[in-house]
């Protein structure tokens, strides 16, 4: 079996879940690819025979860009599928969002796992009080494999034509009707705008080469696009904390996964 996963992660959180899974095929003789959803963009997947698609949450839906390419990725006849969620606390139904798109496509979806991962909304990281702190952890990792064997298995089943049980995945969650209106303006808007400190920043471009939608340029300090998603990786990730918001005041920032403080 040779999977492919394309994933959205602004810092690091569902990264490693894949990453864990990536292993987890490895480790039982099978072959594995990761792709962001930049890279995946226009992406050939017939060579794969399992596509699995991961995205962080933000307002209480997956991520614009792994909703983008759901919804732009060719067909997949029958091509046995997995979803991944990671969130701080309220995933809401974001499993099924991201199922629903697959099997529009033709995809069948073989399972999903919800993961907790830090908070990564600055608007929510109050010093000493911060959800999920260290998430995902050892025991998340092994829940990650857990998934990841019974996954392997229902592959198995399936390409030999025996019958898999369809997931259920929570279809209605009051918070999931909320996540029906964060569209990718609405979160933008929704930042109440990026502050860029000329002083603190050096022109790195780091948070340009992060963005996962292209939506930086270097003019020589950095430009905001229209297409920014509001998903806080270029606030969370600059190293010289030169970007902030209204809602990084008083705030810690995330600095990603294996970095938290
Ligand atoms: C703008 C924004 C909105 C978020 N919205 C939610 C949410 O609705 N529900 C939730 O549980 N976590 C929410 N989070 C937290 C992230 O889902 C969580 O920190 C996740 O682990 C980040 O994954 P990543 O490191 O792969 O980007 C939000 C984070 C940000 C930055
Ligand atoms: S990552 Fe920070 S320091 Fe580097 S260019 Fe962007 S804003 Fe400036
Ligand atoms: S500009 Fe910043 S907040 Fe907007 S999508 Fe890019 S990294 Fe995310």
């Amino acid at each position: 079996m040779h999977a492919a996963i394309v994933y959205h992660s602004s810092t690091g959180n569902t990264r490693h879940c894949v990453e864990v899974i990536k292993a987890e095929i490895e480790e039982t003789g099978h072959a594995c690819d990761l792709f962001d959803t930049r890279q995946a963009k226009g992406m050939d997947l017939k060579e794969f025979d399992m596509l699995g698609v991961a995205s962080a949450v933000y307002g209480f839906r997956p991520a614009y860009a792994a909703l983008e390419f759901l919804r732009d990725m060719p067909p997949v006849e029958g091509k046995p599928a997995f979803v991944v969620a990671c969130s701080s606390m309220v995933p809401a139904n974001s499993l099924n969002r991201m199922a629903r798109m697959l099997r529009g496509k033709g995809a069948h979806v073989l399972g999903g796992i919800e993961v907790q991962g830090e908070e990564s909304w600055t608007a929510l990281r109050f010093p000493g009080l911060i959800i999920g702190k260290g998430r995902p952890n050892a025991d998340d990792d092994e829940s990650i494999r857990a998934f990841t064997r019974d996954l392997i298995e229902a592959h198995g089943q399936s390409i030999s034509g025996k019958d898999v049980e369809r997931p259920r995945f929570r279809r209605f969650s009051p918070f999931g009707m909320i996540g029906m209106l964060t569209s990718r303006v609405v979160m933008r808007y929704a930042m109440l705008g990026k502050k860029l400190n000329e002083d603190k920043c050096t022109k790195c471009g780091q948070c340009a080469e992060d963005c996962p939608m292209g939506a930086i340029t270097l003019d020589p300090y950095p430009k905001f696009g229209s297409r920014c998603m509001g998903c806080f990786s270029c606030v969370n990730l600059c190293p010289e904390e030169a970007i902030s918001t209204p809602w990084t005041w008083g705030r810690v920032r995330y600095k990603g996964y294996g970095n938290s403080e």
